[in-house]
C-alpha cells in the first residue's frame, strides 16, 4: 500500500478527506501533520484525533505550526464553526496526539517512506514549509506532493484573489512550492466546479454508520451556511484534493504550468499567479486540476461515508 501523510487542519472538509483516505485500500495513512488554518490548533488537533476515534483508526496525530510563519492571519471559523466541526460539543478524543512536532514527523517519515511517500497537504503550508527549512532535502524523498490551494484565474474565497490555505501563510506556500520541483495542485475554483448536490449529499449522510453520522453532525452548520450563499451546491476543497490524491486516474484534465505565490500586493498577497502563456520561461511545476470525474468523486465520498 502507498504510505500517505496528510497535513491538516480540520475542518469540516478536512475532515471529509480524511474519511475518504482512512476508506482507500491502496493507500495506508502513516500520519496526520496537524497546522492551525480554519481554527486555532488547539481545536485542529483535537478535532484530528476525534476523527481518528469516531473512524476507528490509530493514525498517530502530529500537532505543529499554532501560527503562520510571519504575519498572524484570520481563521476560517464563520465557515466551520468556533472549534472547527460545527460547534457541536462532542466529547473530546481519549488518545493525545503524540509528542514529536509535525514538521519533525514530516521529515522523519519522508526518511522511512522515503521514495515512496504521497504527501497531501489540506491546509495552510506552515509545517511543511519549517520542514523544509529544517532539511531542503526533503522533495528528494517525497514521491507525490498533492495540494489543496490557490485560485488558478484569481478567483479567490478569503480576498479577491487569493484562497485561504495559500493566503493564510502565503510565505509558507512560496516555499513549499518553489521547493517542490512538481506537485499536483487542486484550488479553489476546481472545487466550484465539482460540487456536491445537496439533495444527494443528504442521502450519503443518512448512510447507517458511525462515520456518516458524525458527518452530518458537525457539517450541519456549514451545509446550511453554504446553501445560504451558493444555492444547490455544496463544496469540499479538501475532498476533490483527496480524490486526486488518491484516484489521479480520475483527473479528466490537468495542465501543467509555473505557479508561484504572491507575497506583497496591497490587493493580490497570498494569490497564486499561474503562468498560463509561459512568459517568464519558469519550468512548469504545478499540474493543476481542471476537471476530475464528477462520478468517482461522488463514488468516493459516499463509500467515505457509509464505511464502518
Ligand atoms: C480550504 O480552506 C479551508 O477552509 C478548507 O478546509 C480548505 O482546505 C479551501 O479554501
Ligand atoms: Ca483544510
Amino acid at each position: 500500500r502507498i504510505p500517505l501523510l496528510i497535513d491538516t487542519d480540520p475542518g469540516v472538509d478536512d475532515a471529509l478527506a480524511l474519511l475518504m483516505a482512512f476508506n482507500d485500500p491502496r493507500h495506508e495513512v502513516v500520519g496526520l501533520s496537524i497546522a492551525a488554518g480554519n481554527v486555532g490548533l488547539a481545536h485542529t488537533v483535537a478535532n484530528a484525533l476525534k476523527l481518528c476515534e469516531v473512524a476507528g483508526v490509530d493514525v498517530p496525530v502530529f500537532a505543529g505550526c499554532a501560527e503562520p510563519l510571519l504575519h498572524p492571519a484570520r481563521d476560517a471559523a464563520y465557515v466551520h464553526g468556533r472549534d472547527g466541526f460545527g460547534d457541536i460539543g462532542y466529547p473530546p478524543a481519549t488518545r493525545a496526539a503524540e509528542n514529536e512536532h509535525a514538521a519533525l514527523a514530516i521529515l522523519r517519515l519522508s526518511h522511512e517512506h522515503a521514495g515512496k511517500l504521497l504527501l497531501v497537504a489540506l491546509g495552510p503550508l506552515s509545517n511543511i514549509a519549517l520542514a523544509l527549512k529544517l532539511d531542503p532535502t526533503l522533495p528528494s524523498r517525497v514521491a507525490r506532493l498533492v495540494v489543496m490551494g490557490g485560485a488558478v484565474t484569481a478567483h479567490g474565497n478569503i480576498t479577491p484573489a487569493a484562497e485561504f490555505n495559500i493566503a493564510f501563510d502565503p510565505e509558507a506556500a512560496h516555499i513549499v512550492l518553489s521547493a517542490f520541483p512538481h506537485f499536483d495542485l487542486a484550488d479553489w475554483e476546481a472545487t466550484i466546479a465539482h460540487g456536491l448536490l445537496h439533495d444527494e449529499v443528504l442521502g450519503w449522510l443518512a448512510a447507517d454508520s458511525e462515520r456518516a453520522r458524525f458527518y452530518e453532525a458537525i457539517s450541519r452548520k456549514t451545509r446550511e451556511w453554504s446553501a445560504d450563499r451558493r444555492g444547490d451546491h455544496w463544496h469540499s476543497a479538501d475532498g476533490l484534493a483527496m480524490a486526486y490524491a488518491l484516484q489521479p486516474e480520475g483527473a479528466v484534465e490537468v495542465e501543467s504550468r509555473p505557479v508561484a505565490v504572491e507575497l506583497e500586493g496591497r490587493h493580490t498577497r497570498g494569490a497564486t499567479i499561474v503562468d498560463w502563456l509561459r512568459q517568464d520561461g519558469a519550468p512548469d511545476n504545478a499540474r493543476i486540476l481542471l476537471k476530475y470525474d464528477q462520478a468517482r468523486f461522488e463514488r468516493l465520498v459516499r463509500a467515505a461515508l457509509a464505511a464502518v
